[in-house]
């Protein structure tokens, strides 16, 4: 593979993505093993879109009955999101673990930032298995990554907000291109609706009530009328929210996913932060990018 962006993180070209060389082993036996079942859910998403608040939404919502979600015992008061709902590829895989999911009871939840062709072809094709996808504008992305990496310290050098810009718009990032990344989960939920639910973070925002039935209903946990009239989904985007979540203490120590600070993973959880951070002429370049890369697809952002 070609290397590229030593300066970074050691980015590797695998199946037409950017990742960290030691992740390809990962990946590959995640390729080779893994066996989707009917009832899978796996959340996708490219770093920094928001995948801890989905992580969170989807286990609140699918361990309802279980778990009452204004519980003083709801596990996401006690576990971090990551730890309840594994990254594939981060975790189970990692460090060439072969690991035995089939005890798991169902619906198994997965994580991944692996872009869709490269998905295990049995999670592409066992009907019934769901993919929801998660992405965010790429300003804000930018913006999040930069500051999480930078904080975590895992750039063997440090570049500057203006290279580490380029990089990304050049698509040399984690798992991207960006775009590519976007339009592959993008183009499969035009085409098998009820396999792939498309969700933007700047949607959610809005209306976090809205889509947390939205993502219940896809996941085949609908809300009853019962259960919206008691405030079941008010308690789950509650329990979910950015403000409870970053001051509980399981948030504020340990890590979670490889060597990441679990307290780096709430920082502001805000639309349109890039504004402080990148500069008229970086915000127009990135306009750019996304005209040029995304524009006949239909797919648009809120910035
Ligand atoms: P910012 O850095 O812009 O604040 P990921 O979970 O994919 O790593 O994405 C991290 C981004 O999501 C961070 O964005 C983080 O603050 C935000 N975030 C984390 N938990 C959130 C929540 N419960 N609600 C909204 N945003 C959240």
């Amino acid at each position: 593979s070609k290397e590229r962006g030593w300066r970074t993180q050691h980015l590797y070209m695998y199946q037409n993505f950017w990742c960290q060389p030691q992740q390809i082993q990962a990946i590959v036996t995640l390729q080779d093993h893994f066996q989707a079942r009917e009832s899978d859910i796996i959340l996708a998403t490219i770093p920094k879109s928001g995948t801890t608040w989905l992580k969170a939404l989807t286990f609140a919502i699918t361990n309802r009955n279980q778990f009452e979600p204004s519980s003083k015992v709801h596990p996401l008061l006690t576990s971090n999101p990551h730890d309840l709902v594994p990254f594939l590829e981060y975790k189970l895989y990692a460090d060439n673990q072969l690991p035995d999911l089939s005890h798991l009871p169902s619906p198994r939840t997965f994580a991944t930032h692996i872009p869709y062709p490269s998905l295990p072809e049995s999670i592409q094709f066992t009907p019934g298995c769901k993919i929801v996808y998660l992405c965010r504008n790429p300003l804000d992305t930018f913006v999040s990554s930069w500051h999480f990496i930078s904080r975590n310290n895992v750039r063997a050098e440090k570049l500057t907000i203006e290279e580490a810009f380029d990089m990304f718009c050049e698509g040399v990032v984690g798992f991207g291109p960006f775009w590519e990344h976007m339009l592959g989960y993008w183009k499969t939920s035009l085409s098998r609706p009820e396999d792939v639910l498309f969700l933007k973070y700047e949607d959610m925002q809005d209306d976090i009530q809205y889509h947390t039935m939205k993502l219940a209903k896809f996941l085949g946990f609908p809300f009853s009328a019962e259960e919206r009239k008691v405030g079941i989904v008010e308690g789950i985007t509650n329990v979910c929210s950015f403000d409870n979540l970053k001051d509980l203490e399981v948030n504020k120590k340990g890590k979670s996913i490889a060597d990441f600070e679990n307290k780096t993973l709430f920082r502001k959880g805000k639309v349109g932060d890039w504004v402080n951070h990148l500069s008229p002429t970086m915000a127009e370049k990135m306009f750019w990018v996304m005209e040029n890369k995304l524009g006949g697809s239909g797919l648009k952002f809120k910035v």
